[in-house]
């Protein structure tokens, strides 16, 4: 059997991480496409070099064409511009709404039965909008963020009550930005909920709380830290094990901005909710009850989603 294809539009920090990454993981041969010219080339060698050590076998490249992403079953995109410190994700809508609008042509021509996954920020605006351009069916468009968002919630866990992260699961609804929505009942360690830890006396609400915060605050503090950038290990091995579930249709249940068609209440827009990612791309999504004040932070946070797809309507009539 031919090995899958993955195609990385931007090979930046998080492309280049997702290109090792996918390597390591022999999830098949890999393209990296940046307009930058070197970059991707440069990207693709430096690894490929790095496949003898680690014993990978998976073919790496580099170009500046879209023809070279051919008949790829999944498409990263990460194209764009990150943050700098003080910017918010929203800062970003015009520039790289310019660069869905190329990304999407690209992949309408040369790639239009693939899975696409999107990390370019405003994530829940521009993967939107990447469908729209794409014009690819609605459950193989789908954008990178709950994972991310509740892997940095896991992490501030763990290290609170010293366990394994492998126990901790973490629930995040909502759009990929400060209004995202922790929700502490659905969250666990080894099943047990936060809102009965917190009765067990594993940590108080206000420490609860801090944590939730700082989970909505996650990439402002690593864009604080890192100064000249955005993160990128942890988006990038987000995205992958995404693509991992849909190449060996594991079925995984996982957290992702997805086109909702009345679900949660909402109709045409992409909002991060729990899905079942298998071989038929998003194959469910998973509507749970929510009590009234999650069901308010999630319709405060599909408003800011809202007003963001708002916005690139103004800058691009054509999205209508
Ligand atoms: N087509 C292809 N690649 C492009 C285009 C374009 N039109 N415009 C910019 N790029 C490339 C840049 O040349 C750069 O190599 O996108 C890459 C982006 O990489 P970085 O600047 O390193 O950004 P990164 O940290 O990888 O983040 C990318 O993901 O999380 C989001 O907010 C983040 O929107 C940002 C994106």
């Amino acid at each position: 059997m031919a090995r899958n294809k993955i195609a990385l539009i931007g090979a930046g920090q998080i492309g280049g991480t997702l290109a090792h990454l996918a390597g390591l993981k022999e999830l098949g041969d890999v393209v990296l496409f940046d307009i930058a010219e070197g970059t991707p080339e440069g990207k693709a060698l430096d690894i490929a070099e790095s496949a003898p050590v680690d014993g990978f076998d998976a073919k790496l490249s580099g170009t500046q064409s879209y023809e070279a992403i051919a008949g790829a079953d999944v498409v990263i995109v990460t194209a764009g511009v990150p943050r700098k410190p003080g910017m918010s994700r929203d800062d970003l809508v015009e520039i790289n709404l310019k660069v869905m609008q190329q990304v999407g042509a690209g992949i309408a021509k040369y790639a239009p039965d693939a899975f696409v996954i999107c990390i370019t920020n405003p994530l829940d605006a521009m993967v939107w909008a990447l469908q729209k351009f794409s014009n690819l069916p609605k459950n193989k468009v789908v954008g990178m963020a709950g994972v991310l968002d509740s892997a940095r919630f896991r992490h501030f866990l763990a290290d609170k009550f010293d366990v394994s992260v492998k126990d901790v699961t973490a629930f995040v609804l909502g759009g990929h930005g400060d209004t995202m929505v922790p929700l502490t009942r659905y969250s666990t360690v080894a099943g047990i909920p936060l809102t009965d830890l917190v009765k067990m006396g594993w940590l108080t609400q206000e420490e609860l709380d801090q944590i939730v915060q700082r989970t909505r605050d996650g990439g402002a503090e690593i864009v604080s830290l890192l100064k000249t950038g955005s993160a990128f290990y942890a988006p990038a091995a987000s995205a992958i094990q995404m693509a991992e579930s849909y190449l060996k249709d594991q079925k995984r249940v996982l957290p992702c901005a997805a086109h909702l068609s009345g679900e949660y209440g909402v109709d045409g827009l992409y909002c991060g909710v729990p899905t079942v990612i298998g071989a038929g791309g998003i194959e469910r999504v998973v509507e749970i009850d929510l009590n009234g004040d999650e069901k308010a932070m999630l319709d405060h946070s599909i408003d800011a989603v809202k007003g963001l797809v708002e916005a690139c309507q103004r800058i691009s009539p054509d999205l209508a």
